[in-house]
């Protein structure tokens, strides 16, 4: 048996019929930008959240980029953030002129240590661009408490993260803005690009409004400079059908997590931790080992698939590098950047698919650590 390490079949199937209706009713109506169907998948999602305002748009590195604008972010200004959240994060901010200043991250959560951003703010700090990796919420408290005490504005990647939980509360309605990705893969998924601006600042939302769509309120009418980037009526169309399950595949996420937990255990191999302030949905399972490289090897000859997020932190990339400080200066990312291994995860995939899962990493004999 193959364990892809995704597998976007098998919900696609489970609800063709509901996609096919949701696609057949903007085929329908003959309107394909900014109509009811966005429209009232931003209401829902907003509401599904706990937020006041959803602002669609084409992806989630626009929602990020679009955030950024309408919080006010300014060429020159610094945003913290982290270089192990892919490139998204960082190339929005340098896309709005903006320095990306590279703070470590935390090696139980992997996400932005509250210590770290501290010692990254200067004069010109004007935002934490804060990211729920692998679906763990990041450790809000104490970085919302930075924030106020340094006057920065808090932008929430959600992009991995729709539904995860910090101290009951959804990520998203933390900081000031939020960005959400719907790329296929995502916990809520369309069936191409989308994304989402998420506020409860009216003011931010009617600037998101704007430059999403050439600055115009009023068609035509530009009241400031900006490009275009929306949510079209298919995917937004396909995530309001999707969007009622996704507590239901959330839920089949963490049950799988659980399964791995009680299959794995006593393996040489550092599981994903869950704080108890969080409620981790998953969207990746990411493990830790020093033998990374030799046990995904074991795991493709017996047809396990595999992933690394990500191989190579933002710093360390030729683009990026002018705005770090080299090897060396984030060492807990750059360790597990060399130790992370995700496992196959996806809502549907099976306790069977997960025990041969256990069995390969078991094969592969990994020294203990
Ligand atoms: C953490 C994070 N931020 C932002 C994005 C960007 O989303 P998109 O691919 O929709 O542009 C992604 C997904 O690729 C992501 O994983």
């Amino acid at each position: 048996m193959r364990v892809p390490f995704n597998d976007l079949g098998p919900s696609t199937r489970a609800m063709r019929a509901e996609l096919d209706a949701a696609l057949a009713r903007v085929l329908d109506s003959g309107w394909y930008i900014l109509g009811q169907q966005g429209e009232a998948f931003e209401r829902e999602f907003a509401a599904w959240c706990g937020a006041a305002h959803g602002v669609g748009v084409g992806s989630g590195t626009d929602a990020l980029r679009i955030a950024l604008l309408a919080l006010g972010v300014q060429p020159g200004d610094e945003v913290i953030t982290v270089a192990n959240a892919g490139i998204p994060p960082v190339a929005a901010i340098v896309a709005v002129g903006a320095r990306p200043v590279f703070a470590d991250v935390t090696p139980t959560t992997h996400t932005l240590d509250p210590d770290q951003a501290a010692t990254a703010i200067t004069a010109r700090t004007r935002a934490l661009l804060v990211v729920h990796l692998y679906g763990h919420p990041a450790d809000m408290d104490p970085l919302l408490a930075l924030a106020r005490q340094h006057g920065l504005l808090v932008l929430e990647d959600c992009a991995q993260a729709h539904g995860a939980r910090y101290k009951g509360r959804l990520v998203g309605t933390l900081g000031h803005a939020a960005a959400f990705s719907f790329y296929p893969t995502k916990n809520l998924g369309a069936l191409g690009d989308a994304g989402l601006v998420l506020t409860s600042d009216a003011a931010i939302a009617e600037r998101a409004r704007l430059l999403r769509n050439y600055g115009w309120r009023q068609q035509y009418q530009s009241e400031l400079l900006a490009t275009a980037s929306r949510l079209d009526e298919l995917q937004a169309a396909v995530l309001r059908a999707k969007l009622p399950h996704l507590e239901c595949w959330n839920r089949a996420r963490r049950e799988r997590a659980a399964w791995y937990r009680e299959l794995l255990r006593g393996l040489p191999l550092e599981l994903p931790g869950e704080m108890p302030w969080a409620e981790h949905v998953y969207h990746l399972y990411v493990a830790r080992t020093p033998a990374r490289d030799a046990l995904r090897a074991a795991l493709s000859r017996q047809g396990v698939g595999s992933g690394i997020h990500y191989p190579t932190p933002a710093h360390l990339q030729p683009p990026y590098a002018p705005f770090g400080r080299g090897p060396g200066s984030l060492p807990v990312t750059e360790q597990l950047a060399q130790e992370i291994v995700s496992l196959p995860m996806f809502p549907e995939l099976e306790r069977p698919q997960i025990e041969q899962v256990a069995a390969a990493v078991r094969a592969a004999g990994l020294a203990a650590v």
